[in-house]
């Protein structure tokens, strides 16, 4: 459909990649085209199937050798979009986006990317506040990558801290900020 905002939305491997789906499901109810992306240990988490009945469109996950359809689907994504929202993003793929790593779908979509970035962190109190943690995301903010904020309360470790997914109404309404702000294609 013609002035339809379409995202990608990549999913990594936390505990909140169950709550994916509710952001699917916010983002297709606004009308806009998902498409969704996982890293290898998302799949533990949440079947890429439940990503596909959602969207209507096959999910690409993992590595490269993996990947189901196109041999060049880090390019489709990247190129065939008005945005990428990572949501959650764990450490581990801050750390490795920050870095400009690309050795699955997820992360070599995001560096052949030329639309805005949008990432949603998810993590354990510790792994929030580590200066590692910390550093990754100042060298994406001073990118231009929109980093949204994590919740304060209790953690799927059972631990009290900052760490939790901002619930997914919050980051829709974010992307939807963002989109606003661009031309459909
Ligand atoms: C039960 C469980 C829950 C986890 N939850 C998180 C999480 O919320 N955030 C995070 O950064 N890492 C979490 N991890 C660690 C990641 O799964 C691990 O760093 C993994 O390598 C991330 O891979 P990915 O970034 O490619 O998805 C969790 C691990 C386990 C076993």
């Amino acid at each position: 459909m013609p002035g339809e905002f379409h995202v990608v939305l990549g999913v990594s491997g936390s505990i909140a990649a169950y709550k994916a789906a509710d952001i699917v499901r916010l983002m297709t109810g606004r009308g806009w085209r998902v498409s969704v992306m996982m890293t290898q240990s998302a799949t533990r988490y949440v079947g890429p199937l439940t990503f596909q009945a959602l969207t209507g469109r096959v999910v690409a996950h993992g590595r490269f050798e993996d990947l189901p359809d196109s041999v060049y689907a880090h390019i489709d994504l990247a190129q065939d979009t008005d945005a990428i929202l990572l949501a959650p993003a764990t450490a581990n793929l801050l750390a490795k986006i920050a870095h400009g790593l690309a050795d699955d779908i997820v992360t070599a979509t995001v560096l052949a990317r030329s639309v805005p970035l949008i990432v949603a962190p998810a993590m354990n109190d510790r792994m929030w506040a580590n200066p590692a943690t910390q550093d990754n995301l100042a060298l994406l903010r001073a990118r231009g990558v929109q980093v949204l904020n994590v919740e304060h309360g209790e953690l799927a470790c059972g631990r009290m801290g900052a760490g939790r997914l901002l619930p997914p109404e919050q980051i829709v309404e974010a992307v939807a900020r963002l989109l606003d702000a661009a031309e459909p294609i």
